[in-house]
């Protein structure tokens, strides 16, 4: 075996690491990925009739407030200046989302100012004051009042979660946002955009080092020149894949909830106007529509078709890709016991979305691959620090 160091995973995470620990400490770094494909969910490529880019594990959208991330990915690409819009079509009209004073105005057919409309939710919230929320449904009543929360929230949530939010803990929500002005653009970071050749362009740049070598089609857990049982004790491995898989799931399985994407290629310029449309009533299935070509308005798209994906959310099983963690009391101890175990496997790192059970959006991937990099790797290879 011919590396110093091993990456398991060849998502942002894991990429972060071997680009760093290539260029700056001239390690030679095997980054492994059980894929076809680097790049881990951010992977896009070019829909074959269309020449559409397409994210292939549902649309990803960069933002960040974090100077330090928004300077390291301007290395590998450029961003164009997309802002990111989503609309909601309730009952056969649409919304602006997330909520604000354009949802509100539309929806009681008003035209409150913004103290009005906080004193009208204010109001309807209080329905159930000084009532402890005991499910999902009382605490979005509470939180925004039964008429918005039943029109947007109710089986949007029970959609992704296949449950009646009566049935779901409150503390899934903590918070449900609602702007008392018109601003409706979804993130409200510093900075925002689309990498301007693509997520794979930007992805293979990041990787496109002599140093590192890209191994794929080839899972950790096999035998082979970089599988565990030849690596492990031999070369630090960074592990970017589900804990739970790593210790064979010593400590139960954690949950997750996983998507299905249905891809529709259709003949005409303009599906739905916007690039994402969420569906929040009960008599749809899915929970939106992504159409591509308006992440990118800038680039050259055909006028004769448009692709668009239709999402549906559910509880993952074995096989799946697992997405978002569950997260319920359960699964928390089992973290909590994969965490100790993790700390006795003293040549690995546990790090990424699915190392940690914990959702991370590409910046902050990014953001704590940097931090493992300069507070664990640097100081091993460089003073001969304890990994841990
Ligand atoms: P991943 O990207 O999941 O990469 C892990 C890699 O490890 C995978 O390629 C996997 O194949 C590989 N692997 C696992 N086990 C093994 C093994 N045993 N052997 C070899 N390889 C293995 N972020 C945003 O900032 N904006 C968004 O809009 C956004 N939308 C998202 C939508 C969805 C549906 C999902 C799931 C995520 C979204 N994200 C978004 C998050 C973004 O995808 C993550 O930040 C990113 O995936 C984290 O990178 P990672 O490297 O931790 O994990
Ligand atoms: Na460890």
């Amino acid at each position: 075996m011919n590396a110093d160091l091993v990456v398991v995973g060849s998502g942002f995470f894991g990429l972060t690491i071997a680009e760093r620990a290539a260029t700056e400490l001239g390690l030679k770094v095997a980054v492994l990925d059980r894929r076809h494909h680097i790049g881990g969910n951010a992977y896009s490529e070019n829909e074959a009739k269309t020449g559409i880019e397409v994210h292939r594990y549902g649309a990803h959208l960069f933002h960040t407030s974090n100077e330090r991330v928004w300077e390291y990915v301007n290395r590998f690409t450029k961003f164009t200046n997309y802002q990111h819009k989503v609309y909601t079509s309730h009952k056969g009209e649409v919304y602006p989302m997330p909520i604000n004073l354009g949802t509100i105005n539309q929806f009681f057919r008003s035209a409150m100012s913004p103290t009005e409309a906080k004193a009208l939710i204010a109001e309807q919230a209080g329905e159930l004051a000084g009532t402890d929320p005991q499910n999902l449904n009382d605490k979005g009543i509470q939180l925004i009042g039964r008429p918005l929360y039943e029109a947007f929230i109710k089986h949007y949530t029970g959609k992704q979660w296949q449950t009646d939010p009566k049935d779901l803990p409150a503390e899934i929500i903590s918070r449900l946002p609602v702007r008392y002005n018109y601003d409706n653009r979804y993130f409200n970071d510093t900075y925002e955009g689309l990498p301007v050749d693509g997520y794979t362009a930007w992805i293979e740049r990041m990787a496109d080092h002599p140093n590192i070598e890209v191994v794929l089609n080839t899972d950790f857990f096999d035998d082979g020149e970089f599988g565990r049982s030849s690596v492990l004790g031999q070369v630090p491995v960074i592990y970017t894949g589900p804990v739970d898989r790593y210790f064979d799931y010593a400590e139960g399985d954690l949950s997750w909830r996983t998507i299905d994407l249905e891809e529709e290629v259709l003949p005409i310029e303009d599906f739905q106007g916007c690039s994402v449309m969420n569906y929040p009533d009960a008599d749809a299935a899915f929970t939106r529509i992504h159409e591509f070509r308006h992440f990118h308005p800038e680039r050259d798209y055909t006028k004769d078709a448009t692709v668009i994906m239709r999402e549906f959310s559910r509880f993952a099983e074995k096989g799946d890709e697992p997405y978002y963690p569950v997260n319920t009391s359960e699964d928390r101890q089992k973290l909590l016991a994969y965490r100790d175990l993790a700390k006795g496997e003293k040549s690995v790192l546990f790090g990424g979305r699915l190392g940690t059970y914990k959702y991370l959006d590409m910046h902050m991937a990014i953001g704590s691959a940097l931090s493992m990099y300069d507070n664990k790797i640097k100081p091993h290879f460089t003073g001969g620090a304890k990994l841990e």
